[in-house]
């Protein structure tokens, strides 16, 4: 297959993690003989320097013409960095949230699985992990409070902020239709999460979802408020399956569960709209305080491009490969900084690259 894949490295440790998943790329395409090409755009503070936007309507055309778009992590540190002087449509993160709006990646799914081997990594007690835990969170990735209308007034000589949290039943439906689609793959059971007791966009979110489980009698589902989530996030993370909600609750909510998991470096994530393009992105941010000290799991990056290869490029067995190769890496004793359960060997970004390369 001959496939053009742009590729976002972003800021931070950003061109670090996307060198050690191309690797991933490129021994994959030599395996299976495959061509990607890999197309080269800016995004974040890297464009922000180059070209005084973080994302130009070049870039975004780039994307759109792409198979797939690989991002590796984009930002600075919001205390120092000048970044975020600028105005907030100007800053690092405003690029990202135009992209996924520019390309409609309406669809977040960010997979939390606990691998056997990281089990000591993980800070919950052996009776709350049992044999271990595997869910997706399904957030909606385009509407809701990052979208709505937003100003900062000053009235009576006083500042005040508003952020609108708007949702239409439309968007709440096609990312209900994935969840459910999501969960009938696998075990069959979706826990909606909302906020239904004070919001009205979440009392619409209950209402919409309730209508799309008609169409799902094979699934079992509840509806969850989001502080209850949070708590059961750590309490008892084996019940859920599919997690669904909306885009901030989503944003908090998968930090959370990949942080049980063992390592927000662990966690991947796919971006995707109604056609085969996606955009394929680890959970995690640019953590600037290691940038370029080689210390990054590549992990999440790795696990994202075998994301790619399964949703876009339509390739199971070599998204298998990949994600077997971190299996074993994993069970061969490596371990990068973050995965902290005093276990294995201790090596750098690239040298995790290179094991699970090897190992495809
Ligand atoms: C994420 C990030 C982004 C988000 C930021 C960088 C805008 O936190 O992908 O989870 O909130 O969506
Ligand atoms: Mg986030």
């Amino acid at each position: 297959m001959n496939a053009q894949i742009a590729v976002i490295k972003g800021d931070g440790i950003g061109p670090e993690i996307v060198t050690e998943a191309l690797k991933i790329l490129d021994k994959v395409s030599e395996k299976f003989g495959h061509h990607f090409e890999y197309v080269p755009v800016l995004m974040g503070g890297c464009s922000i320097d180059a070209t005084g936007v973080p994302l130009t309507d070049e870039a975004i055309e780039t994307c759109k013409k792409s198979d797939a778009v690989l991002l590796g992590a984009i930002g600075g540190d919001t205390t120092t960095s000048p970044w975020y002087k600028l105005d907030p449509s100007l800053r690092p993160e405003a690029g990202l949230l135009k992209l996924r709006k520019a390309l409609g990646l309406f669809a977040n799914i960010r997979p939390a699985y606990l691998y056997k081997e990281l089990k000591a990594a993980c800070p919950l007690k052996d009776e709350i992990i049992g044999d271990g835990f595997d869910m997706v969170i399904m957030r909606e990735l385009t509407g809701g409070l990052y979208f709505g209308d937003r100003k900062t007034v000053q009235e009576n000589g006083v500042l005040k902020a508003y952020d609108s949290l708007t949702y239409d039943e439309n968007e709440i439906r096609r990312i209900a239709v994935k969840g459910f689609e999501t969960a009938m793959k696998r075990k069959k059971h979706v826990t909606s999460v909302d906020k239904a007791n004070v919001l009205d966009s979440s009392r619409l979110w209950r209402k919409v979802v309730d209508e799309v489980a008609k169409d799902y009698p094979e699934v079992t589902y509840e509806h969850m408020l989001v502080d209850n989530c949070a708590m059961q996030l750590v309490k008892d993370p084996r019940q859920f399956d599919v997690i669904l909600t909306e885009n901030m609750f989503g944003d908090i909510l998968s930090d959370e569960a990949s942080e049980v998991t063992g390592s927000i470096g662990m966690l991947s994530s796919a971006s995707l709209c109604e056609t085969s393009l996606g955009l394929y992105e680890p959970s995690h941010g640019s953590a600037p305080d290691i940038a370029g000290t080689d210390q990054a799991n590549p992990l999440a990056t790795i696990l994202s491009a075998a994301m790619l290869l399964r949703y876009s490029l339509n390739l199971d067995a070599e998204a298998d490969a990949v994600e077997a190769a971190v299996q074993k890496t994993l069970e061969d004793g490596y371990r990068t900084v973050d995965i902290q359960d005093g276990k294995g060997k201790l090596v750098g970004c690239k040298a995790m690259g290179d094991a699970v390369a090897e190992r495809i």
